[in-house]
């Protein structure tokens, strides 16, 4: 039987996963875990890179990383979970792939440079700088042939495949040279109007969140401000409501632009069907978060175990990749 190629992705434990996550990762790795040898990492150490001074929300965020993952139907028989801080490789790796790669490289990094503003970064660590490096270890050290990310991850994918063909070339070592699977949908904005659904931002739909939270963002959410009344015709094209609706309604979709377009339906008639949209994709994620937060065992056992194969394959990867390197005794 021919083995399976290899996915990895991951999450930085900084909080619970929220929607954009679910549309621009989490979806594709649900859709994968059949036909991939599928590797989820929860980036402990790079949630430190932004959130080194609170060391309790990222070691509790573990958890709520790890159950939102399970939580959307990954099956725990198939997927592996890997505690990032708990595996040595990376941490090496990080190092050796550091003298390929110039602080220019990292500073005109596009994603970089956009979170070090968001951040209010004027002088950033080396940490944090340096962040896309490590994730590059993350990706090879168990030679990963595929990552499921958004786009703004693909300035990542870029350096991490610079750095291998380069790594590779010069001590002959083979590493996998990764490739982006990009979602199919682009960066999901917030109903707020907010180009980005963001912890931050305070517009986030979480996939735990409940039926009343849910709403309570779908009712709140800015339509087309020029609809002051249902008589009037909207512009879905320019309308977040409507903008859901193809992503989390899409066979509904064209009914209501047709109908929003000709003032047949209005705006709360119309965040209620997003709104029950929402709730047929969240219920099922809801009760198996349910099962998992009464049995945190058991999600702390499949990290355990996961991380420890990840670290036989990773000790493996390392010494065959230090042996080329002339690292040795
Ligand atoms: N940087 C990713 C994010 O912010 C998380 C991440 C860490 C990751 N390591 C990774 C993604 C490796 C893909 C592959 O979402």
């Amino acid at each position: 039987m021919e083995s399976k190629k290899r996915i990895l992705t991951g999450d930085r434990t900084t909080g619970k996963l929220h929607l954009g996550h679910y549309v621009g990762s989490l979806k594709s790795r649900v859709e994968l875990q059949d036909s991939y040898d599928e590797f989820i990492l929860l980036a402990d150490v790079q949630a430190l890179t932004t959130h080194f001074n609170n060391p309790e929300l990222i070691n509790s965020s573990i958890y709520d990383v790890a159950m939102d993952n399970l939580s959307v139907g990954l099956d725990p028989n198939k997927i592996t979970l890997v505690q990032q801080s708990q595996v040595g490789s990376i941490a090496e790796l990080t190092i050796f792939y550091s003298m390929l790669v110039t602080v220019n490289q990292l500073r005109h990094n596009p994603t970089i440079k956009t979170e070090a503003k968001n951040y209010g970064y004027e002088d950033m660590t080396y940490g944090f700088l340096g962040y896309p490096v490590s994730q590059t270890a993350d990706i090879t050290f168990c030679n990963a042939d595929l990552v499921p990310v958004g786009e703004d991850q693909v300035p990542h994918i870029e350096l991490a495949r610079k750095i291998v063909r380069k790594f590779n070339d010069l001590y002959g070592t083979s590493i996998v040279e990764p490739q982006v699977k990009l979602s199919q949908v682009g960066r999901l904005s917030g109903l707020d109007g907010n180009a980005k659904m963001g912890k931050s931002m305070g517009n986030a739909i979480y996939l735990s969140d409940s039926a009343e939270v849910v709403w309570d963002r779908v009712r709140n959410a800015v339509t087309d401000p020029a609809r002051i009344t249902v008589k009037i015709p909207g512009h879905p094209e320019i309308c977040n409501v409507y903008k859901y609706h193809c992503v989390f309604n899409a066979d509904e979709a064209p009914n209501i632009h047709e109908m929003c377009s000709n003032a047949q339906i209005g705006c709360v008639a119309c965040k209620k069907k997003l709104n029950e949209a929402l709730n047929n994709l969240l219920d099922p994620i809801r009760e198996r978060r349910a099962y998992y937060e009464s049995h945190r065992n058991e999600v702390r056992d499949l990290i355990i175990s996961g991380t420890r194969k990840a670290n036989v394959i990773g000790d493996a990867n390392l010494d065959a990749i230090k042996e080329k390197m002339h690292v040795t005794i």
